[in-house]
């Protein structure tokens, strides 16, 4: 391997077969201590920490530039290798220190906006402010070698399975993935924009008509839309798509990412992965990506409730509303009653009016309480419920019930600690094709419109029971996080313009806007079908952190801003003439 000039050995490689060794070190001071003609100072590089001491072993020099360091300065350090008189046994080179016979201040900083020792909470924005300070710390610079280490596997799997990694444009039209666009405007064509991708979806479709058979890509995608802490408004995908497969191959080969993942990261065996269809994730958990570590999953009680006594639950199930519960044992104890009315408060947020919820101890308590002693058996007959559960019961529109009922779940058991350490993959299939804009009206993809319907499904397109038509699409949820997705495409034009009618595009807009693929599409399309990972957030569950900031170098924050370099910023009116853009003021 390429050596560093003049440094012999990095801080964290020292161990007592060193001892006696004439060294030279480099690296930041994390730790000064200066006790009168005796110095110690802890030096630190991307591998770790080394104790250098200056005492009476060292030659004056030394002594007097030890004391002129102070925290972050960097240094170069030579000297002999010396076993410690009391070791430290929480450092991996505990054992050992280096005797300075000189050091040398590199370079110097003022006094730090925040302290680095890992102990202190500090501010994330003064964190992004400050990144290449904060991005000394351990925890991140381990997350970023996982990352590279994650992104190396991905690429030696691949690659033995035949894959090839071809780059695709960054300017370039709007894809279809239905998030806001971020827009570049071109200098050469006055009033023209280019669009960043908000994945290369339509390009790898077009490599597989150009007969590459098998593509990758580990690529940035722009989405501009709502962030949270697991979206970035730029973020990376492990892009995939091969010709000639059914959902069954891309599912085989996606599953070995992950194992290629889980054993590289982490020396995990994820085992099988079960698979779920869409139907059921809703039905039992309330939403498409469903935390399976743990149980309280959903029991359909809306036939039971029909003809429920109260005026509520009456209510709630006129024109078309569900009735849908969970149980969550042991739950009368656990849960206080603030707890039950913050989680009152959580279902608001997903349009509903609130949750019915009793404990079943001795006689029930709470709003179910109410309910008659046949209803109560009924219910803790079909949920399960038993002496010291308590039941949540919610009661709704189906499109407010099983998001809030689902969110609501997660948040339960995290709240009452009933979430298990480690990893639970699901796959979700067979999508709905199309669903209803409830604002428009409008029939929309629920992945892209390039999707397949089932092949049984295809002869709905047109027919007004579309919404009957399952996609030949797949998820793959850990924990909750959908951290891949995919289909198999359509790689018929005729199809492909007919779901394009269905969402409303006429042929004239289709072709304004994906008109080159629609044409590839005529030329000898394979059959053919992909997916992309998440990577960031992979990385994140991999790293075990649930902000997604935690694994990207130079994140934004929830408002798309890069706090460190001040993007996005004002630019100079002349180079916005240049573009043909003008600011207008805003309204
Ligand atoms: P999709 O839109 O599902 O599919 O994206 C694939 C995966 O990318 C991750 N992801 C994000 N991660 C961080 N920040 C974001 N803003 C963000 N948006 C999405 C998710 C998601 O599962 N072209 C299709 C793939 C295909 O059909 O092959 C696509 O982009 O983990």
């Amino acid at each position: 391997m390429l050596s560093t000039p003049r440094r012999t050995h990095r801080c964290g490689d020292f161990s007592e077969a060193d001892i006696g060794a004439q060294v030279c070190v480099q690296g930041w001071a994390q730790n000064v201590r200066n006790m009168g003609g005796v110095s110690f100072l802890l030096l630190r590089d991307r591998s770790g920490l080394v104790q250098v001491v200056t005492d009476e072993r060292s030659p004056d020099a030394a002594r007097a530039d030890a004391e002129k360091v102070h925290l972050e300065y960097v240094l170069e350090v030579r000297g002999v290798v010396a076993r410690r008189a009391s070791p430290n046994s929480k450092l991996p080179t505990g054992q050992i220190e280096v005797v300075a016979e000189s050091v040398v201040i590199l370079s110097r900083t003022p006094a730090l906006p925040f302290n680095l020792d890992g102990h202190t909470t500090i501010n994330e924005d003064l964190r992004l402010q400050y990144r290449y300070l904060d991005l000394r710390r351990p925890e991140l610079q381990n997350n970023l070698v996982a990352r590279h280490r994650a992104a190396l596997a991905v690429r030696r799997y691949l690659d033995s399975e035949n894959f090839v990694e071809v780059e695709t444009p960054v300017l370039t039209k709007a894809t279809p993935e239905g998030a806001r666009d971020y827009l570049v405007p071109s200098r050469v064509h006055p009033g023209q924009w280019y669009a960043l991708p908000q994945s290369p979806q339509i390009f790898k479709q077009i490599l597989m008509v150009a007969g590459m058979d098998r593509y990758f890509q580990i690529v940035r995608c722009f989405r501009d839309e709502d962030l949270r802490a697991d979206r970035q408004p730029e973020f990376t995908q492990i892009d995939i798509e091969m010709s000639f497969v059914t959902r069954e191959t891309v599912i085989e080969l996606a599953t070995g990412v992950v194992r290629v993942l889980w054993r590289e990261i982490l020396g995990q065996e994820p085992g099988e992965i079960p698979v779920m269809s869409y139907a059921d994730a809703i039905s039992r958990f309330g939403l498409d990506s469903p935390d399976v570590r743990f149980g309280m999953e959903h029991v359909v009680l809306t036939g039971l409730l029909a003809g429920s006594s109260s005026p509520i639950i009456q209510a709630g199930l006129a024109d078309g509303g569900i009735a849908k519960a969970f149980v969550v044992p042991a739950g009368a104890e656990a849960a206080s009653r603030k707890q039950l009315d913050a989680w009152t408060l959580f279902v608001k947020r997903y349009g509903l009016g609130g949750i019915l919820w009793g404990k079943v101890a001795g006689p029930w308590t709470g709003p179910l309480a109410r309910l008659g002693e046949t209803e109560l058996s009924a219910l803790a007959a079909a949920t399960g419920a038993k002496e010291g559960d308590l039941v949540i019961l919610g009661v709704g529109k189906p499109e407010h019930i099983h998001p809030g009922l689902g969110r609501l779940r997660v948040q339960v058991a995290r709240d009452l600690g009933r979430i298990p350490a480690g990893f639970a993959f699901t796959w979700v299939v067979d999508f709905p094709s199309f669903e209803k804009d409830p604002e428009s009206g409008r029939w929309m993809a629920v992945h892209h419109p390039f999707t397949a319907p089932r092949p049984e499904h295809i002869a709905l397109l047109g027919t007004g029971r579309e919404g009957e038509m399952l996609a030949d699409a797949y998820d793959l949820v850990c924990n909750g996080y959908e951290i891949c997705g995919g289909s198999i495409r359509i790689h018929d034009p005729d199809v492909q313009a007919r779901v394009f009618s269905t969402i409303g595009l006429s042929d004239a807009e289709a072709q304004q806007k994906f008109g080159f693929l629609l044409d590839a599409l005529r030329h000898g399309a394979p059959p053919h079908g992909g997916c992309a990972f998440g990577f960031d957030r992979v990385i994140m569950l991999l790293c075990g952190t649930e902000n997604i900031r935690e694994v990207i170098a130079f994140p934004k924050t929830a408002s798309a801003q890069d706090l460190m370099s001040e993007a996005p910023s004002p630019v100079d009116p002349a180079q916005l003439g240049e573009l043909h853009v003008r600011n207008v003021e805003r309204e």
